[in-house]
């Protein structure tokens, strides 16, 4: 992404930002060669934003209810994000399906996190499916954002298994550790240029992918 120097980073959450945390340590502990110049959180009370504070980072809310629309919302978040300089845009539990006008402003540049073991089980109550399916494993995905929900080449996977007993909530718990441990890693790839986008195929210095991508246990 940056052949010099720190990539610029933008962080959109919607909530406690447990990832965006692991994301400003591995920044400050240049295990990513970045800086995060800005968190935007579609939630006012979002716990994440409290902690963009404590780390001296800069950031708002851009509260969609305000917005007519899910493309103006997508607009005024787009000159949010522009006005930051942004490099690089990383969705870490931002809970809004963003209009084809915004993925493709950012195509290349812009990852998710996912908590399930794409391409199972996009959308919502992935952990619930995944029990209710009988699955042995779950876990997590990052991927980069297109057009298609939840749908984009994926990046890294890292996977847990499913216990006799096992809840939602207890799953949601072992995933999100997999999840602090996998995103900083694909971020940093992204920003020192390792993996790229080209024609819908995730690249590893240069060489596609498989559709799983890279895994990471
Ligand atoms: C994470 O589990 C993330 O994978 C998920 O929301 C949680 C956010 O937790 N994202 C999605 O479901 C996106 N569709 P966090 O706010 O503590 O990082």
């Amino acid at each position: 992404m940056k052949a010099h120097g720190k990539a610029r980073i933008a962080v959109l959450i919607s909530g406690s930002g447990s990832n965006l945390q692991s994301i400003i340590d591995a920044c400050e502990s240049d295990r990513i060669n970045a800086n995060i110049v800005g968190v935007i959180s579609n939630k006012e009370n979002a716990f994440g934003l409290e902690r963009a504070k404590t780390h001296n980072i800069p950031s708002q809310a851009i509260d969609h209810t305000q917005y007519a629309s899910r493309e103006d919302f997508d607009r005024a978040l787009m000159q949010a994000i522009d006005a930051l300089q942004t490099d690089v845009v990383i969705l870490a539990g931002f809970m809004r399906i963003l209009t084809p006008a915004f993925t493709e402003h950012y195509l290349g540049r812009l990852l998710n996190i996912h908590p399930s073991l794409l391409p199972l089980y996009p959308g919502l109550h992935t952990h619930q499916r995944a029990i209710d399916a009988g699955d042995e494993i779950a876990g997590a995905s990052i991927h980069f954002v297109t057009a298609e929900l939840d749908g984009g080449p994926v990046i890294l996977q890292s996977q847990v298994t499913i216990d006799d007993n096992e809840t939602s909530d207890s799953l949601a718990k072992k995933v999100l550790q997999k999840e602090h441990a996998i995103y900083p890693q694909a971020i940093d790839w992204l920003c020192s240029g390792r993996v790229t986008l080209s024609e819908n195929s995730a690249l590893f210095d240069g060489s596609p992918l498989s559709s799983a991508g890279v895994l990471q246990n």
